[in-house]
């Protein structure tokens, strides 16, 4: 779904990443005889040369209003506006450019006023970007990552700084908030901002709805489902090398593989997915990040979405960090259910002295000793095992068999998904650990080679597809599915 807000002006390459988003205004109200209590955590963030945007906790259960107070350095508080109960924002506008400016809130009712909150200071930006300030709104987004049983973190993207506010509860009458950060990130040419906010305190295998305050406006509803407490079944999907043939500078994509897998994923209805790599032809260009968002953005966003950086990816990690809000360096993990998930980075150093080394094996130790983990999965690009001959003699594909398979064996990982080589192959336990391959989300087949090439290996085939992994109390299943959805390949594990 790709929406164009009113007086977007497409200034940069990244414009073209715009989605999902609709606004609408909302207000309430209240009333009562005690006098109300004080409204907290109020706070002020500059939102351009002429509007400072403020928020605060409403304590009271019984005011008819807020006061809203105002002053300049130096200056005394003067009234600016009183506001209906039950409004926990207010946007102060028309304000000089780079001044600062300060604010403090109180509740009223018929019995008298609350004593004023803390106050607050921001500054407007600066006078030479009034023009720029007012004239865009990009916004893309928003992406889920770190969804456990009782959180999640959501993430959403501007071309300006705002406000970062999340509201959200379990119906579409929200009733929380959660206030979170805005970061610069540069690609190329192009700045945006990266807006991530936390949302805690949620119920195991519960759905939230939420929707999103930014640049003064609120979005549609969205919602997303917590992860099951662990001992509950839940089913996650993989697949990799989703990426087009060719650079998309260089000729158009045809993403018609990417498309069907997505469409079959979609309808699998999974609780996340996983993209072991190679998301994109050329991670250093933003053209190709803006194709790839604009496939992405047909599927669920309630769907969690986490990526695996592959060599193509390479120079696009503020990309991938920025939409999807994985670490800078792309390595990972987290807890889902009974288990846990550990993505790798292929192309940062692994090696045993490595700080990518020592946080990996630090990570699976801690999880497997955590209450309720019982699964360890790992996914990397570079594959540790594969018998197809392509790519064997990559140096991250030899160095992951050495230094990895053995961590992988001691810390008693179940399944590694593995990508960059373009088949699907199912290995059978190799120390203890089944490696799966899948490299079939979009990009041209490799051969597999003969079945009997390495007596470890299990099935593999040249074909394009995912592969769907249902957790139950006590055992896995796998199912290998075509492009079409049709089941290939299967396997239980006890
Ligand atoms: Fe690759």
């Amino acid at each position: 779904m790709i929406q164009s807000q009113k007086n977007f002006r497409p200034g940069v390459a990244l414009g073209a990443i715009v989605m999902a988003f609709f606004f609408s205004d909302g207000c309430g109200g209240g009333n009562g005889s005690a006098v109300p209590a004080i409204p907290s955590a109020l706070r002020a963030t500059a939102v351009s040369c002429s509007e400072i945007d403020l928020g605060w906790i409403d304590s009271s259960d019984n005011e008819v209003g807020f006061k809203i107070e105002r002053k300049k350095s130096g200056g005394d508080y003067i009234l600016v506006n009183n506001i209906l109960a039950n409004e926990e924002s207010y946007q102060d506008k028309g304000l000089d450019c780079e001044n600062t400016y300060y604010y403090r809130v109180l509740a009223f009712n018929g019995a008298g006023d609350s004593e004023y909150s803390n106050d607050v200071s921001s500054a407007t930006y600066p006078c030479s970007q009034m023009e720029s300030q007012e004239s865009s709104q990009l916004i893309a987004g928003p992406f889920l990552f770190g969804v456990t049983k009782d959180s999640a973190t959501i993430t959403w993207q501007t071309d300006r700084k705002g406000r970062v506010v999340v509201e959200y509860g379990s119906t579409e009458s929200y009733g929380k908030q959660a206030y979170g950060q805005s970061n610069r990130v540069t690609l190329g040419t192009n700045d945006f901002y990266v807006n991530t906010v936390s949302v805690g305190g949620l119920e195991p295998r519960t759905w939230t709805h939420y929707r999103i305050v930014s640049l003064n406006r609120r979005s549609q509803d969205f919602s997303f489902r917590t992860a099951p407490a662990p001992g509950d079944e839940y089913r996650f999907l993989v697949y990799g090398d989703s990426r087009p043939a060719q650079p998309v500078s260089l000729a158009a994509p045809d993403d018609s593989v990417h498309q069907a897998i997505l469409s079959k994923m979609k309808e699998r209805n999974p609780d996340f997915v996983i993209n072991a790599g190679d998301l994109v032809e050329a991670g250093p260009d933003p053209a190709e990040w803006v194709h790839f968002f604009s496939i992405l953005s047909f599927f669920p966003s309630d769907i969690p979405y986490y990526p695996v950086l592959g060599n193509h990816d390479q120079g696009g990690e503020s990309i991938i960090s920025g939409f999807f809000g994985t670490p800078p360096d792309v390595y990972y993990s987290f807890d889902y259910g009974d288990s846990h998930f550990t993505i790798i980075n292929s192309y940062l150093d692994f090696s045993p002295q490595s700080v990518q080394y020592r946080w990996l094996a630090q990570d699976l130790s801690d999880a497997k000793q955590r209450e309720g983990i019982t699964r360890l999965f790992a996914f990397m690009h570079a594959p540790a095992y594969c018998s197809a001959p392509e790519h064997t003699d990559d140096q991250e594909v030899r160095n992951a068999k050495d230094y990895l398979a053995p961590l992988f064996t001691d810390q008693g990982v179940r399944m590694v998904f593995q990508g960059h080589v373009h088949v699907y192959e199912r290995t059978e336990a190799i120390n203890g650990v089944v490696y799966i391959v899948a490299g079939g989300g979009g990009a041209p087949l490799h051969d597999a080679g003969p079945l009997n090439t390495q007596s470890w290996t299990a099935y593999k085939e040249s074909a394009n597809h995912f592969v769907e992994i249902n957790l139950w109390a006590d055992h896995i299943t796998l199912e290998a599915r075509y492009k079409d959805g049709t089941v290939f390949d299967n396997a239980n594990y006890y």
